[in-house]
This record gives structure tokens, sequence and C-alpha cells, in this order.
């Protein structure tokens, strides 16, 4: 079998789920950050093990208030969902210029994006530095 770099055999893995982890941060502002790296880490309790860059301003509204929610984006959300990719809530205020509407969650102060196809409510248990 052939030998190649990690980066080359990295690009196999595609394709990937993409998730949007909504955060409201400490001083109340909604952010919305698309990952693909996430997966299901267990069944009981249901949990999401995602990897989010310590730079991002998501990385730490979710330190600072240990919660989140789990978006699956519709195909008709992708235009927005990449608008969040490629912007930080560190320059700019993603939400209002987006077509995401936010809907209120049930057990977690962080909302929810309207029209998503499942939405998660979570809390955070653990992390891996
Ligand atoms: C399709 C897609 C997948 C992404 N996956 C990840 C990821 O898994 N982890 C991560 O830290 N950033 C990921 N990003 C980059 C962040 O979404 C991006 O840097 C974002 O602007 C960070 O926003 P924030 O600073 O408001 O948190 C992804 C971007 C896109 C478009």
């Amino acid at each position: 079998m052939k030998e190649i770099s990690i980066e080359m055999a990295l690009r196999f893995r595609h394709p990937e789920i993409v998730i949007n982890v909504v955060t409201k941060s400490k001083e109340g502002k909604v952010d919305v950050t698309p990952l693909g790296w996430a997966m299901l880490g267990s069944s009981s309790p249901n949990t999401w093990a995602i990897g989010v860059y310590k730079k991002h301003y998501s990385h730490k509204s979710i330190l600072d208030t240990k919660e989140f929610t789990v978006c699956i984006p519709s195909f008709s959300q992708a235009k927005d969902t990449l608008f969040c990719g490629a912007n930080s809530g560190w320059k700019i205020d993603k939400l209002p210029q987006t077509n995401f509407k936010i809907l209120p969650a049930k057990k977690v102060s962080t909302p929810i994006i309207e029209d998503s196809l499942a939405c998660f409510e979570c809390k955070l248990i653990d992390q891996t530095k």
C-alpha cells in the first residue's frame, strides 16, 4: 500500500457532518459557529463531543457559561452556515447578517435556530485541553 502524508490521508475523511453550535456569552451575545469536528460521545447520557479552537469566540462563551446548543442545519441554511463559519463573533455580530431566527430553548439559556433539522440543548460536562 502506498504511504502518503497525514494531510493527504485526511482528505479522504469527507464528507463529514456539519453542525451549528449556538452560544450565548456572559454579556448575552448570541453566536453561531459551524463545526465539522463533532460526533456523538455517548448514548447514556446522550453527549456530543465537539472540537472548538481555543481562539474562537464560541470557545470562550462555552467555558464561561458551561452550555451551548447543537443545531443540525437544513440545506436551506447552507449559505448562512458558511457565513457564520467565515466570520468570528470577536469581530462582528453574525446573527443580524443572516436569516437565522432563534427560539428559546427549554433547559438552557442559549437559544436554538428555527428550521434546523434537529436541535440539542447541551451542558458542558467535560473538557480536553
Ligand atoms: C464547514 C465548516 C466547518 C468548520 N469546522 C470547525 C471545527 O470543527 N472546529 C473549529 O474550531 N472551527 C471550525 N470551523 C471554523 C469556525 O466555524 C470559524 O472559524 C468561525 O468563524 C468561528 O466563529 P467564532 O469566533 O464566532 O466562534 C468550521 C467552518 C466551516 C465553514
